[in-house]
């Protein structure tokens, strides 16, 4: 855990999450609180993750991926096969990439280790996005529309039995999706209240 945490402030040493969102948002023509920002914090993330009990060869996302941070952090303390990230704006895609980049350039080599799971960060609307082969997803929703989570859900139940939701602040109302922990955990901005459900068809 302690070298995974060094890992990650190696990574983000000068990445501030906060200032990029708030200068891609300043070139849109419009305010949209849906894409407010906020991160996690990796330890904590770690006992997020625990929860679903990710498996090997499983395929994790983050809608909505800001810097990358989940994603790089699932792919370090968890075993799956590949981790992605969608974000919508430019600035936060952009130093997703750039850390992805030095991850594969600092990191890697000296993990002293033959396999290295897949990350990938794509900048795209998470409505218009395939992630139909998710095993594991985490949206922090907190400022996410109704309007934006009913579309998820459309999106959810495409989802193979088994696949695991953590969303942040929300819930999600389907027959689909069994409740199967809610607990709160320490976020960038504060503590939240995240609910854990898990496809049962
Ligand atoms: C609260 S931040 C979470 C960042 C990251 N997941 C984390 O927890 O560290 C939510 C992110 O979702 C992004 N977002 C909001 N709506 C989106 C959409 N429709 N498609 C892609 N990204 C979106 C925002 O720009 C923002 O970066």
């Amino acid at each position: 855990m302690s070298i995974t945490k060094s890992i990650m402030d190696t990574l983000y040493r000068d990445i501030q999450g906060y200032d990029l969102s708030f200068s891609a948002r300043k070139k849109l023509q419009f305010h949209d609180k849906g894409l407010t920002y906020g991160e996690i914090v990796p330890e904590s993330f770690y006992k997020i993750l625990s929860q679903v009990n990710p498996q090997k060869d499983e395929v994790f996302y983050d809608l909505g991926s800001g810097t990358g941070k989940a994603v790089l952090a699932a792919s370090l303390f968890f075993p799956f096969s590949k981790t992605v990230g969608v974000e919508l704006l430019d600035d936060l895609y952009d130093a997703s990439q750039q850390v992805l980049q030095r991850y594969q350039k600092e990191i890697i080599p000296r993990l002293n280790t033959s396999n290295s799971p897949e990350i990938k960060f794509f900048q795209a609307d998470f409505l218009d996005f395939d992630f139909s082969d998710a095993d594991v997803i985490f949206a922090h929703a907190t400022c996410f529309h109704d309007g934006q989570l009913r579309e998820l859900l459309h999106k959810f139940e495409k989802l193979k039995k088994g696949a695991r939701l953590i969303i942040v602040s929300k819930e999600v109302d389907s027959h689909s999706y069994a409740l199967t922990n809610t607990s709160e955990h320490p976020f960038s901005w504060g503590q939240a209240t995240l609910h854990f459900y898990e496809k049962i068809v």
